[in-house]
């Protein structure tokens, strides 16, 4: 059994958010799908000394019970029956509050790396369990490719690489603000037509994107929590507006924000978009391009 353990954690953007609703639990019943990018946070762990000890790269970022790292990390030993010391340090460049969903895949990533530093003591079952006990983006990252995912979010079901996409690279830009979740489903509620979506633009997406017409695919993707974002933030609009200008065959806000990502139909295009952005917006924003 090895002592120590890196993982690169990565992030997801959705290429559809259909909210259906909101539930008695107080959580909203939806349809999304997610697909993984290649942009990564780097987790390390260690078996030594006692409890759990956490380190981040980022200072704003607790260390304690209040990271989901740390929180996947006490829920595994539990259910593994597991009393040992353990080490992990957690080296971020994904952003935050984002809706890159950084923080999901590093619960994700913890449990998965857990798993291995012993050995496997649970099952796909299990860990799928505990991660939607800690949150609902995370059993996504239990998987690696591009998925469906229903009920609250937890429900996964892993779908083929979309044909529409191959060749696509992902531009990605921040804000420089982020966006709490829990604000954006509560300001929703303003949203009548946004918060009570219909179920099937899910299905209809998917069999775009298994065609190869990826404009075609591009013109499903939707977001029902741009409605409160885009009101708020009205840059978000811009960065929108000029991807679009750009050639740009999709466009959206990525979870609940504040990402917006664009497709570029290959990297020339990705960087020609993301230049002509630095001159047109100022270089102050965060900006990225990841193959698909
Ligand atoms: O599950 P997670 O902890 O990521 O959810 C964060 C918050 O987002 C919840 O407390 C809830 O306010 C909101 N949420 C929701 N419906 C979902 C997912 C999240 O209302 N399907």
């Amino acid at each position: 059994m090895p002592p120590t353990l890196a993982l690169k954690s990565p992030c997801k953007v959705n290429l559809l958010l259909n909210i259906l609703g909101r539930r008695p639990d107080g959580f909203h019943e939806l349809e999304t799908i997610m697909h993984p990018v290649a942009l990564y946070d780097d987790l390390e762990f260690e078996r030594t000394g006692e409890g759990v000890k956490l380190t981040c790269s980022d200072r704003t970022l607790p260390v304690d019970s209040g990271n989901l790292v740390h929180r996947a990390t006490t829920a595994f030993l539990t259910a593994a029956g597991l009393s040992v010391g353990i080490r992990i340090h957690l080296e971020k460049r994904i952003p935050l509050a984002a809706g890159l969903g950084g923080g999901s895949g590093n619960a994700a990533t913890t449990l998965l790396g857990l798993n291995e530093l012993f050995d496997h003591p649970l099952s796909a079952d299990r860990l799928s369990a505990i991660a939607s006990s800690l949150g609902s983006d995370i059993p996504f990252f239990l998987q690696t490719g591009p998925a469906l995912a229903t009920g609250r979010g937890e429900i996964i079901s892993p779908l083929p690489e979309f044909p529409a996409m191959r060749g696509s690279v992902f531009v990605l830009v921040h804000p420089g603000f982020g966006i709490s979740t829990p604000w954006s489903y509560q300001n929703l509620a303003r949203f009548p037509a946004a918060l009570n979506g219909q179920p099937g633009r899910a299905a209809k997406l998917v069999t775009r994107l298994q065609a190869t017409d990826l404009p075609a695919a591009g013109a499903e993707f939707y977001n029902s929590l741009e409605a409160p974002a885009l009101e708020k933030f009205p840059l978000l609009v811009l960065f929108q507006e000029f991807f679009r200008g750009e050639g740009a065959p999709a466009t959206l806000m990525s979870g609940s924000g504040s990402t917006t990502f664009a497709l570029a139909t290959d990297q020339a295009h990705a960087e020609g978009m993301m230049e002509r952005f630095r001159s047109h917006f100022g270089g102050q924003y965060w900006l990225t391009s990841v193959p698909v």
